[in-house]
């Protein structure tokens, strides 16, 4: 009973799990990478579904340089691919497309696939998919100060930090979701999170489902969100 739901504006995944998922299979990392990108056009498709008006997934943090190089090789692969394939019918479909993070330091194959969809998505005015990519909370903070420093001005108030972030201008997550039973950011949208509700599910990102997906909004849907007050303000 969707009427009886409260729908998130902006709702964030922190996809983890692939590869605890791939190594249960006896399968390589990489496979379970690849089925986590099913796993995301599956919550895209329910997040459009619901009416959600912008979904954010952390798919590359600024640690993740740490792995090896061919994983994340594999990892920037996929992104090119998805791109190519998924993100140009969801340009089609009129979503709006938006990456996060400094993409200077990703492949220039894959840098390529991301500005040509961000040029056809410019006139969009559909749902926000917002991918994070070499994110990092600190780092985009700290870009953020650095672009206001560069404006020349001595003081910084909170709306002028705020509209330098990444998602200047868009409403903060309501909610974020982590996958794979971890309680924990890992340095994603430190800013942001400010009053986020926090879900975590203990199954792995590619067994996403809209199963799932529906218990994250009934879990939502209970969680008393009083900003400081004494009573629900939503
Ligand atoms: C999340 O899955 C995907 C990325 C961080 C790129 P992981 O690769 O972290 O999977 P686990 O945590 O090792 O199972
Ligand atoms: C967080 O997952 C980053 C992404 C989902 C992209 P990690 O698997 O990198 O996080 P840690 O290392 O467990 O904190
Ligand atoms: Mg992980």
């Amino acid at each position: 009973m969707q009427g009886e739901l409260k729908i998130p504006r902006h709702i964030a995944f922190i996809m983890d799990g692939n590869g605890r998922w791939a190594k249960k299979r006896l399968l390589p990392r990489k496979a379970g990478h690849r089925e986590g990108v099913v796993a995301l056009k599956r919550m895209i498709e329910e997040c459009e579904k619901a009416g959600v008006e912008m979904v954010t997934f952390y798919a590359f943090s600024t640690e993740n340089w740490k792995r090896p190089q061919d994983e994340i090789d594999a990892l920037f692969k996929m992104v090119k691919e998805f791109a190519d394939k998924h993100l140009a019918e969801y340009v089609k479909r009129g979503y709006r497309i938006m990456f996060m993070g400094d993409l200077t330091k990703l492949p220039k194959e894959t840098v390529d696939a991301l500005r040509k969809i961000l040029s056809e998505a410019k006139d969009n005015t559909g749902m926000i998919v917002n991918i994070a990519l070499n994110y990092g909370g600190r780092d985009e903070i700290l870009h953020a100060v650095n672009r206001i420093l560069d404006t020349g001005v001595r003081e910084v108030d909170m709306q002028t930090l705020s509209d330098c972030m990444y998602t200047g201008g868009l409403p903060d997550p309501d909610v974020i979701v982590r996958s794979s039973g971890e309680k924990r950011l890992s340095n994603f949208m430190l800013w942001q999170a400010a009053y986020a509700e926090f879900i975590f599910i203990d199954d792995y990102w590619p067994d996403f489902d809209a199963k799932i997906f529906r218990q994250i909004l009934e879990e939502y849907s209970q969680r008393d969100r009083r900003y400081g007050n004494v009573r629900r303000i939503n």
